[in-house]
């Protein structure tokens, strides 16, 4: 076919050089013919390059035009026209005028449509470059007619189809072929086997899936293969081990698995290695760098086991080295070596033991040193000195001991150093104060002592200070208020005295202000006014007394902030109102007095006899009360309140006008929420459960072990459970009043789903993935929610969410007797639920991949959720598959930009692994809520190209 074509081009134009001239004429006619079809194609130009207008221009002389080459001055052999800004299309362009070109070289316009299957008439070509357009369609089989093709680059546009088969025909030719950074599916043609000159073969970031053909094997020039980025799967065909020549290699991104350490074995000649984000197994493939020239290696985030490969001891080369989140072990004082150009290495999440070596300090060119997650011992000093270079140093969650060493000062470069989750004592060497460009510096979680030294105060650039959970005792130096670009200031736990330094108001960029279980006493400064940022603050467990500062950021501040203090007060709910405000009213500072003296007796009595009650109705037994309105001395037949005692069974009752519907404001299956404004002003949200049967109270003793684990909860983004009673019928919860009202509510709103802007969005789910990280990892026992959808998600008039019924949905099944008997909310249960009564963590994480995409498109998924689901185990992935994102999304807002199109991207890739069926490759919510809480910085990916494949 493709010589067929050849020689009809071959007579054509032989024929009408024949009926023209003689042979000297040849070539000036069909540099005419050639012109002319240049000059044609310009005028078809949107966006015409000002150099090509005025060079395109007479009528024969196209060899001196710019971007033109031809040969003996006569025979157009090359254009090149890349990056001339050039806009249109390519069906203008009369490729059957240019039989004789060798290049044709776009690359980097705007050009746009498809790829005009007349490209074919290009009959000499060897060297095609469209890559960095803006073309779509598929790639034509046509292509295949070109048969001296050597090079085709068509990445980097948005074409879409699979390979086309004809491809073969460029057997004896084709060296590079790169499809990279298009839209283009299907699996990988096996006859792509040969395509025996090809050299450099890049498929990454497409949509390709199914297994890499072992005929991959026949490829024997292959140097480089990257695979990056598709939905690959299976094992790597052991045929892959002849492609000995191999240089680069990159399958990162896909689901391949099985170990490929004897695969490899004879691929010698890397110099780049990337395995990450799989689902490899088995060692790391041992002689990727016996010929030292391996400079990048990563394979994170698989299950890689066993030892560091031999070959990389040596391995001078290395630049950069990404092995962490896998099961790797062994000494690392002893696995590695000495890599003089090595700049980044990351090993934390493995189970590495030993000692950090002065090996590290010998890695002159070393910025980032990540170790932390491991099982690291001994001390840090004075190893690490010499690093100048070292930017980032992360050696937390280690068992690191010893004093932290004060040659960290001789490292000038540092602005990010993690020391936390240690066993780290002594105390804070001043030389810290030496590192001016630190921005972050963690220590957290140690057993340090001694005072925070004020030289602190030369790390001008700190952002992040992390002094939590040490033993720090005596005074804050106030020279911690001159860190004017601090955001983030931890120094809970600790024995921290006297009072807080009113210099801290200086903190213009504050926004996180943690005080909170230390010995600081005295009053808040009033200058804390002056920290405009500040989003949340924690002051609980202090000697504090006096009037809150007057600020919006205080006066907002829930109860907790606050509490176990000596005797704060001001505007927050909970808190008693400061003697000075009554005072505004002119009145007499005795009657002041008088009330306050009377107040206090009255909450004395009030506690005497809540608590005589607490105590009587916890012995009391199962009594059954036709009347429903219990007396007084009857009260609460089973309850417990983390709130003071002045909350009682028939405070509750009273408040809501025996659950009178007029404050209802929810119902739901087997409960009702009732909004109640107790008597001392605080309003809290009342969920009846409609018991009908006392049954339930069989396995009491456990159960009321979990209430009270659950009071004490406490996390910004879980509801506050301030009690529980039981009196049947009447058993409710008493919880903190979110206003907003649930996120199905919201969401099914169009006016207030406009409000909820795409950052709001955002940060709604980032909460929400925290707090199942917390209940799940943080809490012991573990805290499963089973039943997590809009409905239980509430949210504050700031767009903040709040889980509710943590740990409690049980309580609103009233038939159920046992917690796996329970079934969730349908829509979003996960589908082992069908088949198992085993009940745990991955449930939830399931339930919050429902929610995400709820949030971001605007209503329950539905359908889109099986569709999509059942293709992750497929081999065929549905057209869904090809749905963009952006058509998803909730069409109420406008499509977001920037910062809110990245994350969204990142909430709806982890969206679709939370729903993968079998619950085992479901990401935990840790994991979820690290991921969410990592900064992105918006790429040059174009947001409107990204779908749900
Ligand atoms: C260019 O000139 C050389 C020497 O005269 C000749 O061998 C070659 O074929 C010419 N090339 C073309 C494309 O005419
Ligand atoms: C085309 O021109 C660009 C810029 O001048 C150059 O980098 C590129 O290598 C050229 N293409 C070919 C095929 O020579
Ligand atoms: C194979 O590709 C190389 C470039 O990598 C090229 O020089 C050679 O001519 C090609 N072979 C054929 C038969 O085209
Ligand atoms: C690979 O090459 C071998 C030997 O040349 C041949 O027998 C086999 O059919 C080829 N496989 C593929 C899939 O091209
Ligand atoms: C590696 O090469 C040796 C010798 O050429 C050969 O015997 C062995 O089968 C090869 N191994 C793999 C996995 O390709």
């Amino acid at each position: 076919m493709a010589s067929m074509i050849n020689i009809l081009f071959i007579l054509v134009s032989t024929s009408t050089v024949i009926a023209i001239s003689a042979p000297p004429a040849t070539s000036l006619t069909s540099e005419v013919e050639e012109a002319e079809a240049l000059q044609k194609w310009k005028a078809s130009l949107e966006n015409k390059n000002p150099s090509l207008s005025s060079s395109w221009v007479g009528d024969n002389r196209a060899c001196n035009w710019v971007g033109i080459v031809c040969e003996n001055s006569t025979t157009i052999r090359h254009l090149n026209l890349t990056g001339y800004g050039l806009k249109g299309t390519l069906q203008g362009f009369i490729f059957s005028s240019f039989p004789n070109l060798l290049t044709f070289d776009l690359r980097n316009n705007s050009l746009y449509g498809t790829i005009p299957s007349s490209i074919a008439n290009l009959s000499s070509l060897i060297y095609l470059d469209l890559s960095s357009n803006q073309l779509f369609g598929i790639i034509p089989p046509e292509i295949s007619f070109l048969s001296g093709l050597q090079f085709l680059y068509l990445g980097k546009n948005y074409l879409n189809g699979s390979i086309p088969e004809e491809i073969v025909m460029l057997n004896k030719s084709l060296s590079v072929l790169e499809l990279s950074e298009n839209n283009l599916n299907g699996p990988i043609p096996v006859s792509i086997g040969n395509l025996n000159n090809l050299t450099v073969l890049h498929l990454f970031i497409n949509k390709f899936y199914g297994f890499i053909p072992s005929s991959i094997g026949n490829l024997t020039k292959l140097t480089q293969l990257y695979l990056m980025h598709n939905q690959l799967y299976g094992s790597i065909p052991p045929e892959f081990g002849n492609l000995k020549f191999l240089t680069h290699v990159g399958l990162v991104g896909n689901q391949f698995n099985g170990s490929i350490d004897l695969v490899m074995k004879n691929i010698t000649y890397l110099k780049y290695l990337a395995l990450s984000d799989n689902l490899f197994s088995g060692y790391l493939p041992q002689n990727i760098c016996i010929n030292s020239r391996l400079e990048l290696f990563s394979a994170h985030s698989n299950y890689f086991v066993g030892f560091i490969p031999l070959s990389l001891r040596n391995c001078t080369s290395l630049i950069r080295v990404r092995l962490e989140r896998n099961r790797l072990t062994g000494n690392i004082s002893e696995e590695l070596g000495i890599y003089p150009n090595l700049d980044y290495i990351d090993l934390s999440y493995n189970n590495f033991y030993g000692e950090i070596s002065q090996k590290w300090g010998q890695c002159k060119n070393l910025q980032s040193l990540k170790l932390s997650n491991n099982r690291i011992s001994g001390g840090i000093s004075p190893h690490l000195e010499g690093s100048v270079e070292l930017r980032l140093l992360d050696l937390s969650s280690n068992n690191l001991v010893g004093e932290i060493p004060k040659e960290l000062g001789t490292m000038v470069s540092l602005f990010n150093l993690n020391l936390g989750d240690n066993k780290l004592s002594g105390s804070i060497p001043p030389e810290i104060g030496i590192l001016s460009d630190l921005t972050h510096l963690n220590i957290a979680v140690n057993n340090l002592t001694g005072s925070i030294p004020k030289q602190l105060d030369g790390c001008t650039k700190l952002m992040s200070l992390n002094l939590s959970k040490n033993r720090f005792p005596m005074n804050l130096p106030p020279e911690i208020g001159s860190l004017q670009y601090l955001q983030v200031l931890d120094l809970s736990y600790n024995l921290l005295t006297g009072e807080m330094p009113s210099q801290l108001g200086e903190l213009k960029n504050l926004e996180v202000l943690n005080l909170s279980h230390n010995e600081f006493s005295g009053s808040i400064p009033s200058t804390f006014v002056g920290m405009l940022s500040l989003t949340a603050i924690d002051m609980s467990s202090n000697q504090l007394e006096g009037p809150l500062p007057d600020s919006k950021v205080f006066d907002e501040a829930p109860i907790e902030a606050f509490i176990n203090n000596k005797g704060l007060c001001g505007m927050v709910i909970g808190l008693k109102a400061c003697p000075s405000t009554i005072r505004s009213g002119k009145k007499d500072n005795n009657v002041v007095i008088l009330v306050t003296v009377l107040v206090l007796c009255m909450l004395f009595l009030a506690l005497v006899v809540s608590g005589i009650a607490y105590v009587h109705c916890i012995r009391k037994t199962s009594r059954n009360n036709l009347n429903g309105q219990p007396e007084a001395q009857h009260e609460d037949l089973f309850s417990i309140w983390s709130y003071d005692g002045k909350m009682t069974y028939r405070s509750i009752v009273e408040a809501t006008d025996n659950f009178h519907s007029r404050n209802c404001v929810g119902e739901g299956g087997n409960a009702s929420v009732y909004k109640a404004r107790l008597q001392t002003g605080q309003v809290v949200a009342v969920k009846r459960v409609n018991t009908q049967e006392e049954g339930r109270v069989a396995d009491f003793k456990a159960f009321e072990s979990e209430i009270r684990a659950l009071l004490e909860v406490r996390h910004r983004n879980i509801v506050k459970l301030y009690g529980f009673c039981s009196y049947p019928p009447n058993s409710f919860l008493v919880y903190r009043f979110v206003e907003g009202g649930s996120l199905e509510k919201i969401l099914s709103n169009d006016r207030e789903a406009h409000m909820f802007e795409w950052s709001k969005r955002v940060n709604l789910i980032k909460g929400v993935a925290s707090a199942l990280s917390y209940m799940h990892h943080d809490c012991l026992p573990p805290v499963v929610h089973r039943d997590i959808s809009s409905k239980n998600i509430l949210v504050d008039l700031e767009y903040e969410g709040y889980i509710s019924d943590f740990g409690t949905a049980r309580l609103l099944e009233p038939n159920s007797s046992n917690w796996t008997s329970f079934a969730g909310t349908v829509g979003y249960t996960a589908p082992e639920f069908a088949y198992t009564l085993e009940v745990n963590e991955k449930c939830d994480v399931y339930s919050f991949g429902v929610v995400s995409l709820e949030v971001i498109m605007g209503k329950h998924p539905g359908d889109l959720v099986s569709t999509l689901f059942s293709l992750s185990s497929l081999t065929t992935p549905s057209t869904s598959h090809d749905i963009p994102l952006k058509d998803v999304l909730d069409q109420r807002l406008i499509p977001p930009r920037k910062q809110d199109a990245e994350d969204l991207v990142s909430i709806a890739k982890l969206a679709f692994s939370c729903l993968q069926i079998n619950p085992q490759s479901r990401p935990t919510m840790k994991q979820v809520s690290q991921e969410l809480s990592v900064q992105r910085v918006p790429s040059s990916n174009v947001f409107s190209r990204i779908t749900l494949g």
